[in-house]
């Protein structure tokens, strides 16, 4: 087996080697504290802290609307330094404008309250690649399957605000099967169902944008969608311009009703991927074959962003059969494709089950799966944002639960996920039931604990060979923001299916 070696890169007469418990160590660790209690507490209070994506692409001459995720006491006053030409903040505190030439723009954003200040710098990559960070949202296909409605979805976008989770970096809305009329009208562009969609989806999308939010819609490169609506096969151009127009910001495009050949797979995507890319307007592009044609391989140069790495999951933690994916499958499939994802490039390990309870009407199977515990979801939540999949919530965001929320609102573990260097953690342990994942961060590593047996078990780094690790970092546990000083002297104690999370902030010197 590989061992992996930490490089930690400490300088040789650093302060810190050999000598943790040193004075300006403390110093560092007690600030850092500081830094950590503020994320976790209330988030309507203390000083103004962002979240989400700080790398964001556009395509060039596209219509650009930043919202700037921010929790902190309100009111929150902000001031933008370095804004391209022509781009404007408005009252609301989004900026927009139009995506120029290629090429990196830089700006600066500055939040204030009552009780603070802070800046963070926002990086604009105009060119071909969008999701720069893996997208943050929702989905409406594992619970709500056909029963999606414009009022249910203007809904959702509320309690995406009123949760709290659009200010942690939420913003996409996605519409998925099931909100077409029954025919597109007489000039072939699409159509909703009118009942379900009475004013259009333009303005819906108007109204998700109007809270800071985007929308996504679904499409398939069959003649017909996977539920049977009409698919986007031949209609390609009408329909991305239509998307465009309605101001739809991600297409999820599935494989139903299509030939089984990749080349067909690939053509059929890239016919589609380039109709989005010359839009108008930037359009995520999402591919859903179910990785069975090894997508990781072919979807980035069909302009795909993200591509499903397996067919649909299930609410539960394990299962053997292959065609229903568990947790723990699709965890150990998307593992190993840890070196096609890249910024703008990710596996989609698909939505996020955590709230579902079993209630889901696609991901329960008809109700032969209860679904996952709540330590499960949380588990299941960690190793997703760790191996840097899309995080899409697919529970009725209406009803959360306080777990629910605590696990989907957890801000520095999905400060893991949109860490800018969009590296997807690697497994570095698999031993007596334990897989440890450690993933780079620009300010230091995230590690990752599972326990994949049924019952407690204990961990502890000394246990790994060749696993060295420098005491230059603080580390924070991400789930019960207990503060370790090392980890050599820590044991770790992990519940059935647990998984606990470390972030470990390098410190300067
Ligand atoms: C499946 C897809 C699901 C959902 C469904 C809609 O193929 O994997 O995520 O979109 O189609 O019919």
């Amino acid at each position: 087996m590989p061992k992996y070696r930490l490089n930690l890169s400490i300088p040789k007469n650093s302060l810190f080697k050999n000598r943790m418990y040193n004075f300006k160590f403390l110093l560092l660790f007690i600030t850092a504290m500081g830094s950590f209690t503020s994320s976790f507490s209330q988030l309507n209070e203390g000083p103004p802290v962002f979240h989400g994506a700080s790398v964001i692409g556009y395509r060039p001459h596209t219509p650009v609307s930043i919202y700037f995720p921010i929790t902190g006491q309100r009111p929150i006053d902000i001031k933008v330094t370095g804004l391209p030409q022509d781009w404007q903040l408005n009252q609301d505190g989004s900026v927009s404008g139009m995506a120029g030439d290629i090429g990196s723009y830089n700006f600066t954003v500055s939040a204030k309250n009552e009780t603070g200040q802070t800046a963070q710098e926002y990086h604009i990559e105009i060119g071909d690649k969008l999701c720069l960070t893996p997208p943050l949202g929702w989905n409406s296909w594992n619970v709500f399957t056909k029963n999606i409605s414009e009022k249910m979805i203007m809904e959702i976008a509320d309690a995406m605000v009123n949760s709290g989770m659009r200010d942690l970096g939420y913003q996409y809305i996605n519409l998925d099967d099931f909100w077409h009329a029954p025919m597109r009208d007489a000039q072939g562009a699409p159509l909703p169902d009118p009942a379900k969609f009475p004013n259009g989806i333009k303005h819906l999308a108007d109204y998700v944008h109007s809270k800071g939010l985007k929308l996504g819609i679904y499409s398939c490169a069959g003649k017909m969608t996977c539920g049977e609506q009409f698919g986007g096969y031949g209609y390609e151009e009408i329909d991305a311009k239509t998307y465009a127009a309605w101001g739809i910001d991600l297409l999820k495009y599935d494989y139903c009703y299509a030939p089984w050949s990749k080349k067909a797979a690939l053509a059929r995507y890239a016919t589609m991927g380039n109709a989005l890319k010359n839009s108008g307007r930037s359009i995520v592009f999402s591919v859903c074959e179910w990785g069975l044609r090894k997508p990781w391989k072919w979807a980035e140069s069909t302009t795909g962003s993200y591509w499903r790495t397996t067919p649909d999951i299930f609410d539960v933690w394990q299962f053997p059969a292959l065609a229903q994916y568990s947790v723990m499958s699709i965890l150990k499939k998307t593992e190993k494709l840890e070196k096609y994802a890249s910024p703008g490039a990710w596996n989609d390990m698909d939505m996020l089950l955590v709230g579902n309870y079993g209630k889901g009407k696609a991901t329960s199977a008809n109700g032969m799966f209860k679904g996952l515990t709540d330590t499960e979801y949380q588990s299941h939540m960690s190793l997703w944002a760790m191996l840097n999949s899309p995080l899409l919530a697919s529970s009725d965001l209406r009803n959360m639960n306080e777990a629910t929320k605590k696990i989907l609102m957890n801000p520095t573990l999905l400060s893991i996920n949109q860490d800018k260097l969009g590296k997807q953690a690697h497994r570095i342990e698999k031993k007596k039931g334990i897989r440890v994942y450690l993933k780079p961060l620009q300010d230091g590593v995230a590690i990752a604990m599972l326990n994949t047996k049924n019952n407690t078990q204990e961990f502890a780094f000394t246990e790994m060979n060749n696993f060295d690790l420098n005491e230059n970092y603080t580390i924070i546990d991400v789930w019960n923001g207990n503060k370790y000083s090392s980890l050599k002297n820590t044991k770790f104690t992990l519940a059935p299916h647990e998984t606990i999370v470390l972030k470990l902030i390098r410190t300067n010197e």
